[in-house]
């Protein structure tokens, strides 16, 4: 079996290697990846992987190096787990590689969870397998826009939740910073089209992605980073980070002070621009991390009710995504490693989603 490992201490090298395929144990089933999803996402969670602990999903056979999780389809080709049969369709978190064996645990109609030891302290919405057949709604002509775009959509409906459910923090404009990013456009959007009143909606972006931003029409107002100093109004303000960019936080604490509300840190997508940043003017950033969002809304509504509201935010976004997003395919591990690696190097258009066809 084929598998992409990254070098831990340094992101940007990777290598293919193969290793066997490991033996199926009772109650193991082996899933051959068919479809998945890269974009600065994935990135991320190499760039976080020994902090947030991303590289403990799928341990890699070499000491130093680690596998990058991404969001795909897979297929059921063997099976020692009662009630699971091969030639069964599953959605979620996979290695970049042919294969894997999950331990099928919870296993319910609509979905089962990989009961491996390894990965038992790990975020529960991590580790649930989709059994699409059982998902009435489930369209397979919109499987490729379910690997890109539903990680990052659902997250950005809980951002938008998050933000509802705490009045938006008293704030006059809600600022989002890599404003081009996938996550960042979903809540752009749903903050555009929520009913008056509401804050404005700032995009904050580099000079390269303005035009794309502009053009979406989403926001009141696009701010380039160099602009931020002169360009953003000194009113309550809520930042949302997705570019972790540090020169781009302290323009933005330096120029609204405590008219920050809130400053929340929800993504890398600047990975190498990320650094610690001390004595920052205004509230201390937090970290947003979507599951415990989710958590809270499953404990309130119900896990089904915020399925729902999640799967119908998520299909609303992807379909107006459609004007502008291009699938971009390429066939296996080489091209995942050659994808990665623009991913990595930024120099990718925020119109592209790429996905890796393993068959
Ligand atoms: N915490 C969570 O639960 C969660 C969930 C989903 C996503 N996120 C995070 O949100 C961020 C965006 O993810 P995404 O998948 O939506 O991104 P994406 O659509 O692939 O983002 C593309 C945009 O990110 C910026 N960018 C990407 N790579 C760059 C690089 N190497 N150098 C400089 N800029 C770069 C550029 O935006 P600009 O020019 O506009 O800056 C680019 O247009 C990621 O860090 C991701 O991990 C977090």
């Amino acid at each position: 079996m084929q598998q992409l490992l990254v070098n831990k201490s340094d992101i940007k090298q990777t290598k293919i290697v193969e290793t066997p395929s490991p033996p199926l144990a009772a109650g193991d089933v082996r899933l051959k990846i068919d479809r998945f999803a890269l974009t600065a996402n994935n990135v991320t969670y190499a760039v976080a992987g020994d902090m947030i602990g991303y590289w403990k999903f799928f341990p890699a056979p070499d000491e130093g190096w680690g596998i990058v999780p991404v969001w795909g389809h897979a297929e059921v080709i063997e099976s020692k787990c009662d009630g699971i049969e091969p030639s069964e369709r599953v959605y979620g978190y996979f290695p970049m590689a042919e294969e894997l064996v999950v331990q099928p645990a919870r296993v319910r109609a609509h979905a089962f969870t990989d009961g491996m030891a390894h990965r038992s302290a790990l975020p529960s919405v991590y580790n649930a397998y989709v059994r699409l057949a059982a998902i009435p709604t489930h369209d397979p002509a919109l499987e490729d826009l379910q690997a890109i775009l539903y990680p990052l959509f659902a997250t950005s409906y809980m951002i938008y939740d998050y933000l509802l459910d705490n009045e938006y923090f008293g704030a006059e404009q809600i600022l989002l910073g890599s404003a081009s990013s996938k996550t960042a456009l979903g809540v752009l959007q749903l903050l555009h089209d929520h009913a008056a009143p509401h804050p404005a909606v700032i995009g904050l972006t580099s000079s390269r992605n303005e035009a794309f931003v502009k053009e979406r029409n989403i926001c009141d107002q696009v701010v380039t980073y160099d602009n931020i100093s002169n360009d953003v109004s000194q009113v309550p303000s809520v930042y949302i980070d997705m570019s972790g960019n540090a020169d781009v936080r302290i323009a933005v604490h330096t120029r609204l002070g405590d008219q920050l509300r809130l400053s929340s840190s929800v993504g890398i997508s600047h990975w190498d621009k990320f650094r610690p940043t001390e004595g920052l003017q205004g509230p201390k950033p937090k970290m947003f991390f979507a599951p415990a969002q989710i958590k809270k809304r499953q404990e309130e509504w119900g896990a089904s009710v915020t399925q729902t509201k999640t799967m119908d935010a998520w299909r609303d976004l992807a379909i107006k995504s459609e004007s502008w997003l291009t699938v971009k395919e390429g066939r296996g591990l080489a091209s995942a490693r050659d994808t990665y690696a623009a991913l990595v190097a930024g120099t990718t258009a925020p119109t592209d989603g790429f996905i890796v066809n393993m068959a």
